[in-house]
């Protein structure tokens, strides 16, 4: 079969879809004429395989309540078996419209007032505020940098997690911002700690299918079966596929009475079934969208190379941390020596782009900027003339 081909470089206009990063930058930050570098979308078409899949389904006309069928369940099992080599039974396989109401669901339903919920900044800032919205508080066990390479401070983790209040600790696998793929050793010692101490383990893998060659991404449940037990892993096909609109995720838990547990607090909100174009959207890319994914992800690496290229050779003051997955570059730019608000205002009224300022994601992250980085290179260069011409 010949494989088709896709042109990531076609300039898309977004403007006036109700798009989040497009259409509201320009509000949301207070600033005229921004280049949207932030929320993590891609601004690239779907695989035509789940447009046609879409049409076809709008076509059909009647869009009544939907159930996640037995082919769809079978297509989440064969995705993470293929891309993962993770072997799901169908009915671990829970329904989520998003990670963030799966997140807030969890910490909920899995935690006392009183206790407490483990997170590494810098991290994606609806883990701080899904244990904040529900009165639960909150430890930080930072990722400590080294040379542009962040890893977790496993001595500190201990301690933290030894303290008897804590009963869970929120895992970003990837992580977002700072885009490490956790080797199998660290993620060893995150289960060896978490059942140590008896920590349920959150691990939100919804950037495990976005990764760069010479990096593997193993979901924390197959790590062995003791891991299975204690943990829930956070899946979905939004940020893989450019789906997120959609409002499908996948939640998998493999032990049963974990999962009474969550699908209780999914009924007590009324969120157990899914929508109907998320459910078609998401089985049509989970079976035919990974040569679609390949071809992104390679292009998306073209980015990122062409980002590290810049900065090394024009703004040498900058640098960009080696992604090893994900589509969001984390930008060191600690070197300008400027405060968070004078960095954030650099870049939103001198460079007049919208990235996600490093700060957002915990004090951690302070003098980082964060790069959405699927989209044209059209749009990564113009990023990096109006950042140069900003910082000179
Ligand atoms: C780590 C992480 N979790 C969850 C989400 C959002 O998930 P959802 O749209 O399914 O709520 C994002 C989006 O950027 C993310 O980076």
């Amino acid at each position: 079969m010949i494989q088709k081909t896709y042109d990531f470089d076609e300039p898309i206009d977004r403007l006036n879809t109700a798009s989040v990063k497009w259409d509201e930058a320009d509000r949301l930050f207070h600033a005229e004429g921004l280049l949207p570098m932030w929320v993590a979308d891609m601004d690239f078409h779907a695989p035509d395989e789940v447009i046609d899949v879409l049409e076809k389904r709008a076509k059909h006309g009647i869009f009544g309540y939907t159930v996640r069928s037995e082919g769809y369940l079978s297509a989440v099992q064969g995705w993470m078996k293929a891309r993962h080599g993770w072997s799901v039974q169908k009915d671990w396989i829970c329904h989520s419209p998003g990670v963030v109401t799966a997140l807030n669901l969890i910490v909920e339903g899995f935690t006392e007032p009183g206790d407490k919920v483990l997170i590494q900044p810098p991290v994606y800032p609806p883990f701080r505020k899904s244990v904040q919205n529900q009165g639960r508080e909150l430890v930080n066990n930072p990722l400590v940098e080294h040379d542009g390479k962040y890893r977790m401070d496993f001595t500190d983790l201990e301690e933290k997690l030894s303290d008897p209040s804590v009963k869970l600790m929120i895992l970003c696998s990837p992580h977002n911002p700072v885009g490490r793929v956790w080797s199998k050793d660290e993620l060893l010692k995150v289960a060896e700690l978490s059942l140590k101490y008896d920590v349920l383990v959150v691990s939100d893998e919804i950037h495990g299918d976005l990764i760069f060659e010479g990096n593997q991404h193993i979901p924390f449940a197959r790590l062995s079966d003791e891991a299975a037990k204690h943990s829930i892993i956070c899946t979905a096909p939004s940020k893989t596929f450019n789906i997120a609109g959609l409002q499908i995720s996948n939640i998998i838990v493999p032990n049963p009475a974990l999962r009474k547990r969550y699908l209780s607090q999914l009924n007590r909100f009324g969120l157990g079934e899914p929508n109907a174009f998320g459910a078609a959207a998401a089985e049509a890319a989970y079976r035919r969208g990974a040569a679609w994914l390949d071809q992104c992800l390679h292009y998306i690496k073209g980015n990122a190379d062409y980002v590290a290229d810049y900065l090394e050779t024009h703004l040498p003051e900058l640098s960009m941390v080696p992604l090893e997955g994900t589509y969001l570059g984390w930008i060191d730019c600690r070197k300008l020596g400027l405060d968070k608000f004078r960095l954030q205002d650099l870049m939103l009224q001198k460079a007049k782009i919208a990235f996600n300022q490093g700060f957002t994601f915990g004090k951690e992250g302070e003098g980082f900027v964060r790069i959405n980085l699927a989209c044209s290179r059209t749009l990564v260069a113009e990023a990096m003339k109006r950042l140069k011409a900003a910082v000179d």
